[in-house]
């Protein structure tokens, strides 16, 4: 830290200025924490509530019916396949998405904060809906409005987090967000667990109305904190920027990072088309990994466990209860795992942790595959209790690897590899594209599972191995490189990469000797 008039030093080549971490920027990890958990309570109650009897006896009564007689016709892999029980859970996703690029306005021209309460107030009426829900489409309509959430608050919540995050720790934070997604589910799971033991038919409005805890402290925290400097100072608020700048760094000695703010701004007041400009080739790689790690992530199967555990241990001839049971151990490795990604990754890196994960991964979905394709059949499942614990085992050992893994790098590399001009347009897109294939995925699952049976597990491990080698050929390690030296440290450098940024500089040099000898100003090449 400096010390007298000096308010910035300079750090691995990379600015870090003087910085508290103040009772503000606290506050501001639990406002995150409030919008991860509930993302992450939608993600987990879901699965335990389509597999509660008197849920789908009230709106799905066809499913009911399935898993209570077993016809002959129907197979133990297709129990729950109906388009119907599906959108209830895919829904939300889809919403979500299409919130994503109102979100990316709002978070520009109204700001962080009220984006955030945007999501909150979208929260609080999904789940009034859902609770009080009388038939599917207010049960739909409840489910949509949670997903405008979704959207709003996974476009606001990392942003504003960067923004008011002191450099050293934005790492750490960022991933703080993950592990509270996990929270919500576990919390989602416990939940489920001890409501599927109601009797009487409320069972399943406890679950949903419970989101009801997660939405009205996001909606409290969204009331309360302040907006930050930065969208502050986009807005031409300045003094006001000025001044919460000091209130969160706790200190009077600001300058230099207020006017790299100011000028970050005017970069990025000049930009009318953010979409477009994240379009330009030097973009490109940045852009590339940022979408397919979305794909990439989705891919692992993460939500199929997620989503689908209590239904998908139902489906292996678990108990009601022992599956949630499962669910919820499923639940607790997927937040302690993510703590040991906190832990870890700007120790060993991300392309560390993503290959190891990988192998881990691999063998386990294939383990689960050879085990489910030898002992359950069509039409009996002949799981000993020692098979059984084995592929309990096994989920539990893919979604630890998935937790340190591709659950918070999927967030954190996009975040911290786009400059500064295309950071916004780029989580967007990020945010988009993740839902988009969550909901692929949610919606795909059960009719999967239906026809592939045990294969589901072989398509999903073949896709690992393909996200490895990508990985492993372009994938730059991006720990301990300040954000705005990434062009210089990590793109210029690739062996593939790098033809995208120095052919884009060459051209921009051409472009900007032409303006030269045709007698005009050089300016920015934006
Ligand atoms: C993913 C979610 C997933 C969660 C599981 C997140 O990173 O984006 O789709 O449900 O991890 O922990």
């Amino acid at each position: 830290m400096p010390a007298g008039g000096f308010s910035a030093v300079h750090k691995n080549g990379g600015t870090e200025f003087e910085a508290k971490i103040t009772p503000i920027v606290v506050i501001s990890c639990v406002m995150a924490a409030t919008g991860g958990l509930m993302f992450g309570y939608d993600v987990g109650v879901s699965g335990g509530v389509t597999s509660m009897p008197d849920f789908l006896k009230k709106f799905f009564p066809v499913v009911y019916r399935k898993t209570q007689l077993k016809e002959e016709s129907d197979s133990n892999y297709c129990k729950y396949d109906n388009q119907g029980l599906q959108l209830f859970t895919s829904s939300l996703y889809l919403a979500g998405l299409t919130a994503t690029f109102f979100a990316s306005y709002t978070t520009r021209k109204l700001g962080r904060k009220l984006t955030m309460l945007i999501a909150g107030v979208f929260f609080i009426i999904g789940t009034v809906l859902n609770t009080t829900a009388e038939n599917l489409m207010m049960l739909i309509v409840g489910r949509i409005s949670l997903g405008c959430g979704v959207g709003f608050a996974n476009q606001a919540v990392p942003l504003f987090l960067s923004e008011i995050a002191p450099t050293r720790i934005r790492g750490g934070l960022n991933i703080l967000f993950q592990l509270n997604v996990t929270i919500g589910i576990l919390f989602a799971n416990l939940v489920n667990y001890f409501t599927a033991k109601i009797e009487g038919g409320w069972g399943w409005r406890l679950s949903l109305g419970l989101a009801g805890i997660p939405a009205g402290l996001l909606t409290l925290g969204a009331l309360m904190v302040v907006d930050t400097p930065n969208s502050l100072i986009e807005r031409g608020r300045m003094e006001e920027g000025k001044a919460v700048l000091k209130k969160i760094r706790g200190t009077d000695n600001v300058e230099a990072e207020f006017l790299e703010l100011v000028e970050a701004s005017r970069v990025a007041r000049e930009i009318k088309h953010p979409f477009r400009n994240l379009l330009k080739r030097r973009n490109r790689p940045q852009l590339i990994i940022a979408v397919a790690l979305q794909i990439f992530q989705q891919f692992t199967g993460i939500n199929a466990i997620m989503f689908y555990a209590p239904v998908l241990f139902n489906t292996l001839g678990f108990k009601s209860s022992a599956s949630l049971y499962s669910a919820v151990i499923t639940g607790a490795v997927n937040v302690a795992s993510t703590v040991i990604s906190i832990y870890s990754v700007d120790k060993v890196g991300r392309r560390m942790l993503l290959l190891e994960a990988g192998v881990q991964m691999f063998i386990s979905q294939l383990m689960i595959a050879i085990v489910l394709g030898i002992k359950v059949n069509d039409h009996s499942d002949n799981l000993t209790k020692s098979f059984a614990t084995l592929v309990v085992v096994m989920v539990c050992t893919f979604v630890s690897s998935f937790a340190w893994s591709w659950g918070p790098l999927g967030w954190l590399i996009p975040s911290e590899t786009f400059p500064l001009e295309t950071r916004s347009a780029g989580q967007s897109v990020t945010v988009c594209v993740n839902l988009l294939f969550t909901f692929v995925i949610a919606q795909a699952f059960l009719s999967m599972l239906c026809h592939l049976k045990f294969g589901i597990f072989l398509f999903f491990s073949s896709w690992v191995l393909i996200m490895s080698v990508f990985v492993l050929f372009l994938l730059p390690e991006t720990k301990n490189v300040p954000i705005e030296e990434m062009t210089e440290q990590v793109w210029k450098r690739h062996w593939f990469w790098k033809r995208f940024v120095e052919e884009d500089e060459i051209e921009g040099q051409k472009r900007s000797v032409k303006k030269h000898s045709n007698g005009f100003e050089p300016s920015l090449e934006l």
